[in-house]
């Protein structure tokens, strides 16, 4: 892993880190495969969109009103980029946040989303004390929404022709979770504490 890459939450077996200049590859190899993009807004996905979205993202903080961050979901022991979820903060309500996920597919059917997504949600109510945690998934896409209900989020509305994807209007499913309903001591697994900005000593160290 590059030097002070700064990691935001995790459990035994992931890390949810910023991007890194490593990470293009992989990134660019699962978001251009079709199966991956079928209930996504992109198509045809380039390399140099890849390169471009990596080196954004290094640059950028989470928890910005008005911006998309994006964590890079990695393996703990190889530091392999495996996924990435996206964290959407609304400039006109920043305590309800939006999330989106994606694995690649050699590291599907593992549990690892439904890990990663919990960290992340962990990390978003106890960190950064955010209200609620909100997803729209595509009413097709039936992983994503095993992935949303395992988690324990509601679904909490049928948005009929809510976007356009490919060239035709999809409906989609809100799916939703209050901080006051987040508990992680049910899930099977051990998150991590990691330490704040303010708790690390200078070399990044905790
Ligand atoms: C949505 C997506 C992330 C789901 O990935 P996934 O691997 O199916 O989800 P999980 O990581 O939760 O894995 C669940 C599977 O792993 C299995 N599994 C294996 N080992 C496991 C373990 N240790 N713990 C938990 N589950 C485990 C589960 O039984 C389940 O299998 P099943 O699908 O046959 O029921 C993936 O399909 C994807 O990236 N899709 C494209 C992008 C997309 O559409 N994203 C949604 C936008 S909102």
């Amino acid at each position: 892993m590059e030097k002070n890459i700064e990691v935001f939450a995790g459990t035994d077996r992931l890390l949810l880190r910023k991007f890194q200049a490593d990470d293009i590859e992989s990134f660019y190899v699962y978001r251009a495969d079709p199966e991956i993009a079928k209930y996504q807004s992109w198509e045809n996905y380039q390399y140099h969109e890849a390169k471009t979205f990596v080196h954004n993202q290094i640059n950028h903080v989470p928890n910005q009103p008005g911006t998309w961050f994006q964590f890079a979901i990695a393996l703990k022991e190889t530091n392999e980029l495996i996924g990435d979820c996206a964290l959407h903060t609304p400039l006109s309500e920043p305590r309800i946040v939006e999330i989106g996920f994606t694995l690649s597919p050699k590291h599907q059917g593992k549990g690892y989303a439904r890990e990663a997504v919990c960290a992340v949600m962990d990390y978003l109510f106890h960190s950064l004390g955010k209200h609620k945690v909100i997803a729209f998934t595509d009413v097709r896409n039936n992983k994503s929404i095993a992935v949303l209900e395992r988690i324990g989020m509601r679904r909490e509305g049928h948005l009929l022709q809510n976007y356009m994807s490919k060239g035709q209007w999809v409906d989609e499913y809100q799916y939703s979770i209050l901080a006051s309903e987040w508990e992680s001591s049910k899930f099977g697994f051990k998150l991590l504490a990691i330490p704040t900005k303010g708790e690390q000593d200078d070399n990044g160290n905790s």
